[in-house]
């Protein structure tokens, strides 16, 4: 062969390793394809907050667009200084120089992971990207079940003997994740209970990771949200970014609170090591309008209080479907989720449909009724458990002139296109409750 010719193609011999797309983004593209289709949907599966950006975080971005460089790794001192007020109004003072900043807190989350270097407990159920992060790291995460009603927090009872139990395995158990307030159930640990968890995270030497995204959407006014941070600061990492409460998912900004003193400089250094070799710094225009964000001007403020009234109003009214049509459902205090459990129907749905596990059910609801909704043992939830987590916030609008509508209504669930989709809701759980009595076969 003549020296500069290329050699014949050759098929790489070996597979890539396999990683799933997370189940919250594959729904999407299960139900987008459905879509495209001509068929009718009902997108229940996505955790996308479905409100507009506010037009002053457009203007601000817009004004930082010429922002090329990379900035430093940890992040702008003006974004710091505002993460570090924003930090400051709920009750945790903080110092801008424990702040980092990174592209999102999913990227942080697993940097924090990496940095911290050890095993890690998770609740069951949990947020789909722990566990799937954790196994990233090249670690098995351990799994908590959470009390009855308080999502997102391990059970700190059944924590303390879960780590004894798995330390005499070997492991080598450093940390703990708690969402406050929980995604997939949109309840919130007491405060007794994040409390009782920071005591036992202090005897059992853990680093306490707590995702708080959704903390500035507790339905209630003025509600707020106990933060391990206030009760062991010396060990807590709190993560916040602007995904959620602003609807800015797609900007992927997000930033991280540090413990002060020895240990959380030491992991501040190794996080910003982390951080340098994977993404440098955040975006820079981005940095620029999460400072204005994270100052809270008046104008956003009174949007993240209308999108907390139209998410308590939408998850409440599915709520109240749900369980009218005989599945119990923990009433959800935050964010945009519920997770019914068809516990009550099993031996119905079982005769009916042959349904064993949440999955089977999550699957009839897709395939025959164009349901999009995620199983719990997405989340690490037992399979054969009939739970499912619901976010019913794409139901806001197909266009901004519904969404802000929606933002705007005082009874946002009496607007047309929600009222349709809540009566195709209570539609479809009838038919399947109907067809449970009547005992048809499986995707009819
Ligand atoms: C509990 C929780 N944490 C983190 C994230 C990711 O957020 P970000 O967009 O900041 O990476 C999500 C998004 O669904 C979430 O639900």
């Amino acid at each position: 062969m003549p020296q500069n010719q290329p050699s014949a193609v050759r098929p790489v011999s070996f597979e890539p390793r396999p990683v799933p797309l997370s189940a919250t983004l594959a729904v999407n593209e299960a139900i987008a394809r459905k879509r495209r289709r001509g068929e009718r949907v009902l997108p229940l599966g996505f955790g996308e907050a479905g409100i507009p950006i506010h037009p002053a975080l457009t203007r601000e971005l817009g004004a930082a667009a010429g922002r090329g460089g990379y900035g430093p790794v940890a992040g702008s001192a003006a974004l710091r200084a505002a993460a570090a007020g924003y930090w400051g109004r709920r009750g945790l003072p903080t110092d801008p120089g424990t702040v980092v900043a990174g592209p999102g807190s999913k990227p942080l989350l697993f940097a924090l992971l990496t940095a911290l270097g050890g095993d890690v407990v998770v609740a069951a159920p949990s947020w789909v990207s722990y566990a799937a992060q954790a196994s990233l790291a090249g670690l098995d995460p351990i799994r908590v079940a959470t009390p009855p009603g308080e999502g997102g927090v391990p059970s700190p009872a059944l924590l303390a003997d879960a780590v004894v139990r798995a330390r005499a395995r070997g492991r080598d158990v450093r940390a703990v994740v708690v969402t406050l307030p929980d995604n997939p159930t949109g309840t919130i640990a007491s405060e007794a209970t994040v409390r009782r968890l920071c005591a036992v995270a202090r005897e059992q030497d853990l680093v306490v990771i707590s995702d708080e995204i959704y903390r500035d959407l507790v339905h209630a006014p003025g509600g707020t949200v106990p933060s391990p941070a206030q009760y062991a600061p010396e060990r807590t990492v709190v993560t916040t970014s602007l995904s959620k409460s602003l609807a800015a998912g797609g900007w992927r900004i997000g930033v991280a609170r540090l413990p002060e003193g020895p240990f959380g400089r030491a992991l501040r250094d190794s996080l910003m090591g982390v951080a340098s070799e994977i993404w440098s710094s955040a975006p820079a225009p981005m940095q620029h309008a999460a400072a204005f964000a994270f100052a809270e001007p008046p104008e956003l403020v009174e949007h993240v209080d209308r999108s907390r009234r139209l998410h308590a109003a939408v998850v409440g009214a599915v709520a109240d479907r749900f369980t009218a049509a005989g599945a119990r459902v923990v009433r959800p205090e935050a964010a945009f989720y519920l997770y019914p459990d068809f516990g009550p129907m099993r031996d119905e749905l079982e005769a009916a449909h042959g349904i064993r596990t949440a999955a089977d059910l999550t699957h009839l609801l897709l395939e025959r009724y164009g349901v999009g909704v995620l199983p719990g043992s997405s989340f690490g939830d037992a399979p054969a458990a009939l739970r499912m987590r619901v976010a019913p916030s794409l139901l806001y609008g197909e266009d901004d002139e519904q969404r802000l509508a929606a933002l705007a209504s005082p009874a946002p669930a009496s607007l047309p296109w929600i009222a349709g989709a809540l009566d195709r809701l209570s539609e479809v759980l009838s038919d399947l409750s109907a067809s449970v009595t009547a005992g048809e076969p499986a995707l009819a």
